[in-house]
């Protein structure tokens, strides 16, 4: 049997994108119809948490609509090939990967289908519209909830999780990201450092990649992402 290697792969919105979902810098991306500091940051959520929780309860609504695609389901057939040998991060806060299989997913951003309430710090599962009635079901605080989403200024869940597993990768994949937000877009780095094989999987080729990545492969995803994890299962046989 092969040693297993270690395999990291980080996703980015460019995985939902044939499910229906926006991405953020596409030309009809989120950023072209909102202003970050409108909708995405802790001061915005304070200034008006109307129109922040109306943002993310049209984000919610549209993920749960939404179905996995092919490229969901190749990362969950590799994760359950490679079992812990392999780690999924996402900065996607959807639950497609979920619900294609995937466990132990790494939202390094949050999640759309949770809140955080601001009297209790307790989440809670949410799959319906936050309103200023919405109560906290832990401790009935009203108008206390926030969307579980780490926006810009925030610390992003899991990194000590993230480096540590980064750190032992011999494979790196980013699939589906802009690779322009840190520090999702610094993890190529650190697996570099431990001279992972680094590979980008994107519709077309990042300013960068060429610089950053050892291979890089074009297309849409549900048709590279399959094949990149049909290959590696093939590669590494029980
Ligand atoms: N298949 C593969 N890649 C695709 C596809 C597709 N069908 N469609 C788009 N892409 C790629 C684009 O080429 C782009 O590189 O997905 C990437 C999407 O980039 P962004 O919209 O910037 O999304 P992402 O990289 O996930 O953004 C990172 O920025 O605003 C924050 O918190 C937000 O998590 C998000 C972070």
């Amino acid at each position: 049997m092969n040693e297993f290697p270690n395999i990291v792969v980080l996703t980015g919105a460019g995985i939902s994108a044939e499910s229906g979902l926006e991405t953020f810098r596409g030309s009809d991306g989120t950023w072209n119809k909102y202003k970050v500091e409108d909708v995405a940051t802790p001061e915005a959520f304070a200034r008006s948490p109307r129109l922040v929780n109306d943002f993310y309860n049209k984000r919610r609504r549209d993920a749960l609509k939404a179905s996995p695609n092919k490229a969901h389901f190749a990362l969950a057939a590799l994760q359950k090939h490679f079992t812990e040998s392999f780690v999924l991060v996402t900065q996607n806060v959807d639950d497609l990967h979920e619900r294609a299989g995937s466990t132990n997913v790494l939202h390094m951003h949050g999640r759309l289908n949770q809140v955080l309430c601001l009297s209790c710090h307790k989440k809670s599962e949410w799959l319906t519209d936050v309103t200023e009635t919405s109560v906290c079901p832990h401790c009935h605080a009203k108008a206390s909830l926030r969307p579980d989403i780490v926006w810009f200024g925030e610390i992003p869940y899991y990194m000590e999780k993230i480096e540590n597993a980064l750190s032992r990768a011999d494979i790196f994949a980013a699939i589906g990201t802009s690779g322009l937000v840190y520090p999702a877009a610094g993890f190529v780095n650190l697996a570099r450092l431990s001279g992972a094989e680094c590979l980008e999987i994107n519709l077309a080729a990042n300013p960068h990649s060429y610089t950053l990545f050892d291979e890089v492969i074009s297309g849409p995803a549900t048709k590279t992402v399959p094949e990149f994890a049909q290959k590696l299962i093939e590669k590494y046989q029980h």
